[in-house]
């Protein structure tokens, strides 16, 4: 599984693998997202980070939590865990010197959208591989909220297409990478991190 999602990051800057956690895996995660909803701890996501951050919902409109390293939940442990385990394999197999991640727990509501952008705009951030594990159980094509990944050199022609499926990856390289969530019509949940 972690060898595909390399082969398929090196051919197409791209991978997207449908079983990275398990049913009782990411059923775990989403229990943590309605705690944090209820403790009031999602947050509107803003644009760019700390000295430039700003909040603006016609581009992004989710509610995020970013995981913090003293208070990791069971849940939280076993997926970074496994995102771990790829981190080593992408390191071995087309050293790629990812380090760190950074991640946060992610709610768009109906009607939620993310407009096309790049991770890590020009080198601008230290952002490398952008990794999003989706949390939502029988995703219907009628929910809209897919992600759509776009041509590194070329930002109008659509490569791929990914469906937030609970237990599916997608995960791209944050520089190269122009990328968009659709509208979703339901609930979106999700994991989502950046190597450095
Ligand atoms: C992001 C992002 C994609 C997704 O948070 O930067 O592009 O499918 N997310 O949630
Ligand atoms: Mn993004």
């Amino acid at each position: 599984m972690m060898v595909k999602i390399a082969d398929d990051l090196a051919a197409y800057g791209w991978a997207k693998c449908e079983d990275f956690l398990s049913n009782d895996e990411w059923r775990a995660l989403v229990a943590d997202i309605q705690r944090l909803k209820d403790a009031n701890l999602m947050r509107p996501a803003g644009v760019g980070r700390a000295t430039d951050f700003q909040l603006n919902a016609s581009v992004r409109s989710d509610l995020i939590y970013w995981l913090d390293e003293h208070e990791t939940s069971s849940a939280q442990k076993v997926a970074l865990a496994r995102l771990d385990e790829l981190r080593t394999t992408l390191n071995r197999e087309l050293y790629l010197g990812l380090r760190e991640l950074e991640a946060h727990l992610t709610h768009y509501g109906p009607s939620g959208h993310y407009a096309k952008h790049v991770d890590n705009f020009q080198g601008q951030s230290s952002r490398i591989l952008s990794c999003i594990v989706y949390l939502n159980e029988s995703w219907q094509p009628s929910d809209g909220g897919k992600l759509l990944i776009y041509a590194p050199n070329d930002p109008e022609r659509l490569l791929g297409e990914v469906e937030p499926r609970a237990g599916t990856l997608a995960c791209f390289l944050s520089r190269d990478i122009p990328h968009e969530v659709a509208t979703t019509t339901r609930d979106r949940l999700s994991l989502t991190g950046w190597f450095r």
